[in-house]
């Protein structure tokens, strides 16, 4: 089965996203369902090296307009290398983490407009939007307990703010949210790993089946 279809997944950072996009993958390679899963910030090779620069723990000096116009840099990469051809060749491409998130983090939670973060994202991923954005709400305390407490995950130079930065994250979201009504699924990822997972499954299988 093809069908172009671009699924976002959303979320604080600890919010689980990144293991259930993973979950889904083995969900829809075990029912022979063809698809692109990629990430951001990164997904490709320069992507990724741009991430490097953004994420290094080092690069405190980074300022914010600088951080927004790295992101969108990198996402334009992303897009030209991996995300349009796979729509073109209708495809259906999952992506954890894209424009939503330089919403939230650069324009709500480092004050730099969610507008005019939108527009250099516009010039960058010409205006292409995801089909649906999954979002995964978690109060972001929980997730920043989550992250401290997990062994496998590195801490980053984002991970290093305060903690009213991560709640003007998760403010920037549900505002965004409800900007973005239509294009956007919202579960609660305060749930067990399995209930979250078979949410999720639901949301894009109804989306494929349309
Ligand atoms: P990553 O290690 O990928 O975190 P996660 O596993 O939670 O997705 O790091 C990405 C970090 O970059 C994360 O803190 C969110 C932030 N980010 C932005 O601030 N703006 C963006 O546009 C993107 C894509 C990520």
């Amino acid at each position: 089965m093809d069908k172009r279809l671009f699924i976002t997944f959303e979320g604080p950072d600890g919010s689980g996203k990144t293991t259930i996009i993973k979950m889904v993958a083995k969900y829809l390679k075990n029912n022979n369902i063809d698809f692109v899963l990629t990430r951001e910030p990164g997904g490709s090779l320069i992507a990724e090296q741009i991430r490097n620069i953004i994420l290094n723990p080092n690069n405190l000096e980074l300022s914010s307009t600088t951080e927004a116009l790295l992101y969108a840099a990198s996402r334009a990469q992303h897009f030209n290398e991996v995300i349009e051809p796979a729509l073109m060749n209708n495809k259906l491409v999952l992506c954890d983490r894209f424009i939503d998130s330089s919403l939230a983090y650069q324009g709500v939670a480092r004050g730099l407009g969610i507008d005019e973060v939108m527009e250099i994202n516009r010039f960058a991923i010409k205006d292409v939007l995801p089909d649906l954005t999954i979002f995964f709400d978690l109060d972001p305390i929980i997730g920043l307990n989550r992250i401290n407490n997990s062994e496998f995950r590195e801490i980053n130079r984002l991970d290093l703010e305060e903690k009213a930065f991560h709640y003007q994250v998760y403010e920037g979201y549900l505002k965004i949210v409800k900007m973005y009504q239509k294009r956007f699924k919202v579960v609660d990822a305060h749930k067990p790993i399995e209930e979250v997972y078979n949410n999720v499954i639901n949301i894009i299988m109804e989306q494929l089946n349309r």
